[in-house]
């Protein structure tokens, strides 16, 4: 615009009546040279702003992130801007002597809301985190859950941690004897329990079940809302950034070692136990549906037990899929139940190397028919328990164990007295 204002005064100017009178004076020269002089300005005014557009740009981008409290608390302070964009915004703000001085990181500071490292630790670890409970929707639940740090070290000491996920209707019959395994290992261990949402008894203050139950929805056996409900407790145990393995049980399950044991046997592994295998039979790859094709190829169609054990990589990307979930929900129904093709589906499909195709959890289908065995009082016996703790053999760790199983269902609530009888000496609970 300025240009052309003073193009158009220069031609108006040669094309004047004066053009005759100073044609030979010194005022032409003078004014040439003033137009020349006024060009140059402008052209340094357009450069100035250009360039005070893109710093301003720049420096509000990056005082954004530093609005980020956690990373603010962590990070280094930032490096010294590079030369030239000090060099940048002096020449703007000496171009335009103007008001954008006015977003310099000076006045950031006080915007800041205080975060001292205690609360940092709590708020990411949760370790004083009682309450289990929360009021997030499930969305807003699997997006926190999926965030994994981009920095490998941990800025306080983590101690691992296994979670047990308890899958249940209501209450938890066998809860007295997994108070005797869990009793003597606090900050090693976190519960998680989901249960039918009109179940709202609490158990007792002293209890390691006491405010564990998380935000839960109904759950149908079989279908898609159960792997929503794992889902669910899959996330809010990744909310807990120490817990490392996350095992998933019934309230029919009993431990079949002791605490130690069991903790060592998970944490000690890079593998995770999800049962995966390919059944040729109707009951395996005659369940898959063609329309899966092509997200998931009859191939790569496995079968398992839903009773499984993650280590924390896979629980992310567990939470994470948004690909082949839906495709499930839509094409496996009855008599396709998602329970058992889901997880040893998509664990092959994603991380095939890193799952020892196996399941912890044992349950006796040696009866036949539908469903498995439940075991009755009158059942429990020293012979049965060691039967399942050293009757098979398997590999573990690159070797071969007698270690195949660290869970045992189904065992009926009138098991609880006889279990209470053998378990804490046979499996050696610590303090019995
Ligand atoms: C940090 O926060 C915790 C919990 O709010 C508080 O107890 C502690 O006194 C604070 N420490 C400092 C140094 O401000
Ligand atoms: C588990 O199964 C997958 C795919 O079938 C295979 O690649 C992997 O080697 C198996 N893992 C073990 C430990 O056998
Ligand atoms: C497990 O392996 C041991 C040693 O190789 C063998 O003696 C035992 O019979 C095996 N047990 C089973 C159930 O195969
Ligand atoms: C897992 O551990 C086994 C034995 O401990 C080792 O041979 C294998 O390379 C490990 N795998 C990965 C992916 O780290
Ligand atoms: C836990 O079990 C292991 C073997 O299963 C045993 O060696 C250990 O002594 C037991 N711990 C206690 C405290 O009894």
């Amino acid at each position: 615009m300025k240009q052309c204002e003073l193009t158009c005064f220069a031609k108006q100017l040669s094309s004047s009546p004066f053009r005759n009178r100073f044609r030979q004076g010194k005022l032409h020269r003078v004014i040439i040279n003033i137009l020349f002089l006024l060009s140059i300005a402008s052209f340094v005014i357009l450069l100035g702003t250009f360039i005070n557009y893109h710093v301003r740009k720049f420096l509000i981008s990056e005082e954004d992130y530093s609005y980020l409290p956690p990373l603010h608390q962590l990070s280094p302070p930032p490096p010294p801007p590079p030369p030239w964009s000090h060099y940048s915004y002096v020449l703007c703000n000496f171009a335009f002597s103007s008001s954008s001085s006015s977003s310099s990181s000076s006045s950031s500071t006080s915007l800041h809301p205080t975060f001292n490292s205690s609360q940092l630790n709590s708020h990411w670890t949760a370790p004083d985190l009682e309450d289990a409970w929360h009021s997030m929707t499930d969305e807003e639940l699997m997006w926190r859950a999926s965030m994994v740090p981009n920095i490998v070290k941990y800025p306080y000491t983590r101690k691992t941690k296994v979670a047990f996920m308890f899958l249940s209707r209501g209450k938890l019959p066998l809860a007295p004897l997994w108070e005797k395994f869990f009793q003597g290992h606090k900050g090693l261990f976190s519960i998680y329990i989901h249960t039918s949402p009109e179940f709202i008894d609490e158990a007792t203050g002293n209890s390691v079940f006491y405010k564990r139950r998380i935000p839960s929805k109904p759950v149908e056996w079989g279908m898609a809302t159960m792997i929503d409900a794992e889902r669910r407790l899959l996330a809010n145990a990744l909310l807990d950034f120490s817990n490392e393995r996350f095992v998933l049980l019934s309230e029919t399950c009993i431990p079949l070692f002791n605490f130690t044991t069991i903790y060592n046997y998970l944490v000690n592994s890079n593998q995770s136990f999800i049962g995966s295998f390919d059944d040729p039979r109707f009951t395996g790859r005659g369940r898959y549906n063609k329309h899966m094709w092509p997200t998931v190829s009859l191939e790569e169609w496995r079968k398992g037990s839903q009773w499984f054990e993650v280590n924390r990589k896979l629980a992310v990307e567990i939470v994470s899929d948004g690909k082949y979930y839906p495709v499930f929900k839509e094409h496996c129904n009855p008599p396709c139940y998602m329970d058992e093709h889901y997880f040893p589906t998509l664990v092959n499909i994603i991380s095939p190397g890193l799952n020892s195709n196996r399941s912890i959890t044992w349950v006796d289908w040696s009866r036949g028919g539908s469903h498995p065995t439940t075991y009755v009082r009158n059942d429990v016996s020293v012979a049965l328990l060691n039967q399942i703790r050293q009757g098979f053999n398997c590999t573990y760790k690159g070797g071969v164990t007698s270690i195949c199983f660290l869970f045992g269902r189904k065992f009926h609530p009138s098991t609880l007295h006889p279990l209470l009888g053998i378990a804490p000496a046979l499996l050696g609970f610590d303090g019995q």
